[in-house]
């Protein structure tokens, strides 16, 4: 049976890439998408989550506008150097002609846990702040979702953004704080894994030659990506940091995971820091007094080439 996800997002080049592979597949039941700031501001998630599912002909999937600040703390602002100002890649995308519906990210995480229990998966692959305010809302998802299959943090690697901390932790930790420390089946997909599965230009270019409309679309917003990346590392690669949550919830057999409690940094030079510690007992309690001591999994390897096959498989 499809899993039921509901994908929270920041579209995002790699977000673009994450949500046609998981349409692709077949293998979920997309109940919603659900927009979040990030590599944009929410105004524009929200219309590049409308124009991607148009482009996808998946129009009866709902989107619901998110967050539009972390909780505490302004927004640090979008990356155009990363994924263009449009977010995608700077192609000039027309206006989407659906709207976003008339309920907030958080609220509609609320009511579809709450009326599915169970059942639900949600997939952040942006800043945590939609799913932090939906846990403030009604803590009793937590008991009510099937899990969490997240995209963000640095267990036992550096940061992208700083030596601390991952991007999408980084925006906001103190959201990222509530979710770790809720009582639920929490999945870590971050750069200890991300950072391994990657395409090379060569590979990438199955995007452009492929006859789908949503491929041909990846195909045209890359190219500022591998810019870039040329400029950043000397390649031209693709680190496939969304996509890699919708292999593993896919495929979990290809991945390795450890079980290890999660405390988020909120303050000083290593805002955003996932820590992680085996010794449960040991953990210090964090700036709130809290002490985290339930194991989330963190996903720390792979079986690349085949994660990578499988991908490309649905291009
Ligand atoms: O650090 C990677 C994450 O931040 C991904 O979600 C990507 O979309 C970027 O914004
Ligand atoms: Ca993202």
């Amino acid at each position: 049976m499809a899993e039921k996800i509901i994908f929270d997002t920041d579209p995002g080049i790699d977000d673009t890439i994450a949500l046609f592979l998981a349409l692709a597949s077949g293998k979920f039941d997309v109940l919603g998408l659900t927009t979040i700031f990030g590599n944009v501001h929410t105004d524009l998630a929200t219309t590049n989550a409308l124009r991607l599912l148009e482009i996808a002909g998946r129009t009866d999937i709902p989107v619901a506008h998110g967050a539009d600040k972390p909780l505490v703390r302004p927004y640090h602002g979008p990356v155009p150097h990363i994924h263009g100002a449009d977010g995608q890649g700077d192609v000039n995308l027309p206006p989407p002609s659906t709207k976003a519906i008339d309920q907030s990210a958080a609220q509609f995480i609320v009511e579809q846990v709450m009326s599915q229990p169970g059942e639900i998966t949600l997939v952040p692959v942006g800043p945590l702040t939609n799913i932090a305010l939906a846990l403030h809302i009604q803590p009793k998802i937590a008991e009510k979702v099937k899990r969490v299959v997240l995209m963000g943090g640095a267990a036992l690697v550096p940061g992208n953004v700083n030596p601390a901390a991952e991007a999408n932790i980084f925006n906001d930790p103190e959201a990222a704080h509530v979710v770790f420390s809720a009582p639920w089946d929490v999945t870590m997909v971050g750069l200890d894994i991300t950072h391994q599965v990657l395409l090379t230009d060569e590979q990438l270019k199955a995007f452009a030659a492929s006859d789908k409309a949503t491929s041909q679309h990846v195909g045209k917003i890359i190219p500022l990506y591998l810019d870039f990346a040329h400029k950043m590392m000397g390649r031209q690669v693709m680190y496939m940091h969304d996509p890699t949550a919708i292999s593993y919830l896919l495929k979990p057999e290809l991945f390795e995971t450890r079980q290890y409690p999660v405390r988020v940094e909120t303050q000083g030079m290593s805002s955003g820091k996932t820590w992680v510690w085996s010794r449960t007992g040991d953990f210090p309690p964090d700036h709130f007094g809290y002490n985290v001591d339930h194991p989330a999994t963190i996903v720390v390897g792979a079986d690349v080439e085949a994660v990578n096959a499988m991908t490309l498989s649905y291009v």
